[in-house]
């Protein structure tokens, strides 16, 4: 794929997502006609940026980092106190679809980790006291 059909598609792909909340099934065939690509194209090309989702997700997703420098401030329990609340492994969406849960490499606040993100919004420093706290408030 050429980069301007790259840079089209990202803008298309954004504008689909910010309408759907993911990219569906029936984009995905129309993007592929539009860009005279492959679906197979398309679908890896949006799996490459994690910004991306090809299928319905909750209405809050929680990024938990755990590369190293959050890793060594006890990411991992921040990560299981989340979990155990929500009742869902890295990956999963909640059957009310009120949460999608991920587990990312960096978000570029090392030092202050551990970091959970909530949609947009940075918690640093988090204990999972707190992660919960923070949940527990999403409706
Ligand atoms: S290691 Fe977690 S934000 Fe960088």
């Amino acid at each position: 794929m050429q980069k301007e059909d790259t840079d089209i598609l990202l803008e298309m792909a954004h504008d689909i997502q910010d309408t759907y909340g993911y990219i569906p099934e029936k984009e995905i065939a129309e993007l592929a006609e539009k860009l005279s690509e492959s679906r197979a194209t398309i679908y890896g090309a949006l799996e490459f940026y994690s910004m991306f989702y090809t299928e319905p997700t909750g209405k809050y997703i929680i990024r938990i980092c755990d590369s190293i420098s959050c890793y060594m401030n006890n990411s991992n329990e921040v990560l299981e106190a989340v979990q155990d609340y929500l009742k869902l492994e890295a990956g999963e969406t909640s059957d009310d679809k009120l949460f999608t849960l991920e587990v990312v490499e960096c978000l570029g606040h090392c030092g202050e980790g551990p970091v959970m993100m909530v949609d947009d919004r940075l918690h640093t420093q988090i204990s999972p006291g707190r992660a919960v706290e923070i949940l527990s408030k999403l409706h």
